[in-house]
């Protein structure tokens, strides 16, 4: 059963197979931050968002503050054969603003104002992207000199990617116990996390918020492999596997 649409509102497909069963797609034009522990598929999941736009015919920006282009391509290529092919047509292209690009600092440290330079740089370079991924958002505030400033650095990215109307994906590292403020911000929360049956580990996938979505939140079963992400439901329940963990 796929989920209602309503006429007002233009849906973005993030592409992950199985969660129109669930929700009728992401507004057009919104912020979704996604958060997990290492190695739970945040980045998979902007991959999958950038691919599902580009074979869409649609512009897509991907800046990495932590992966090199290089790692990312490689995730990539591996897989969806095609996606290579995307970035050299220029469907999608990358931004590098991880710790192997140049920078003024020979630390790779950044001020707020080199920060936001390099992003509308990456802005200019894919005009009328409308699908734009920051991956990832702790990378960037812990790669700032001056980590009081993240706060303004957030602020003003999403602001220029609201004024563009592009769909906007962020992630961030961990699941904090307390939200803090981009999770408030952004209109899509997605938790990524792990849980277990038994002694079997699966990787879940939670829709934590969802501005104007009618949302039954629950958590979701997620599949990392050659092709692409999926999700389903879980007819069993699953006990958390980190005993700190606020899901
Ligand atoms: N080609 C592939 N096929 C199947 N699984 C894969 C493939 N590539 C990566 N994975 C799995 O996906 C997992 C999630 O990777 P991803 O890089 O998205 O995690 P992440 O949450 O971004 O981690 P980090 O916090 O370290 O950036 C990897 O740990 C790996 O097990
Ligand atoms: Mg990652």
């Amino acid at each position: 059963m796929t989920a209602q649409k309503t006429s007002i509102i233009e849906w973005v497909d993030i592409g992950v197979a199985g969660l129109e069963d669930f929700i009728p797609g992401i507004p057009k034009g919104d912020a979704i931050l996604v958060r997990g522990e290492p190695g739970t598929g945040k980045t998979i999941v902007c991959l999958q968002f950038l691919y599902k736009g580009a074979k869409n015919g649609e512009k897509c920006l991907y800046i990495t503050t932590e992966e090199t282009p290089e790692s990312i391509m490689r995730t990539g290529g591996e897989l969806w054969s095609d996606f290579p092919q995307l970035v050299s047509n220029g469907m999608i292209k990358l931004v590098n603003m991880s710790i192997s690009a140049e920078y003024a600092n020979d630390y790779g440290l950044l001020e707020k104002a080199e920060a936001m330079t390099i992003a509308e740089k990456g802005f200019a370079t894919q005009p009328g992207a409308t699908r734009i991924v920051i991956d990832s958002l702790s990378s960037l505030d812990q790669r700032l000199s001056n980590s009081d400033e993240f706060r303004e650095v957030f602020m003003k990215l999403l602001l220029e990617t609201k004024q563009q109307g592009s769909t906007v994906l962020l992630t961030a590292e961990g699941i904090p116990l307390t939200p803090d403020i981009t999770e408030y911000l952004v209109d899509h929360l997605v938790y990524l996390d792990y849980r277990k049956q038994d002694t079997e580990w699966t990787r879940v996938f939670i829709l934590r918020k969802s501005r104007s979505v009618p949302l039954k939140p629950q958590i979701l079963k997620l599949y990392i492999e050659k092709g692409g992400l999926s999700v389903e439901e879980t007819p069993f329940a699953l006990n958390p596997v980190w005993f700190q963990s606020k899901i």
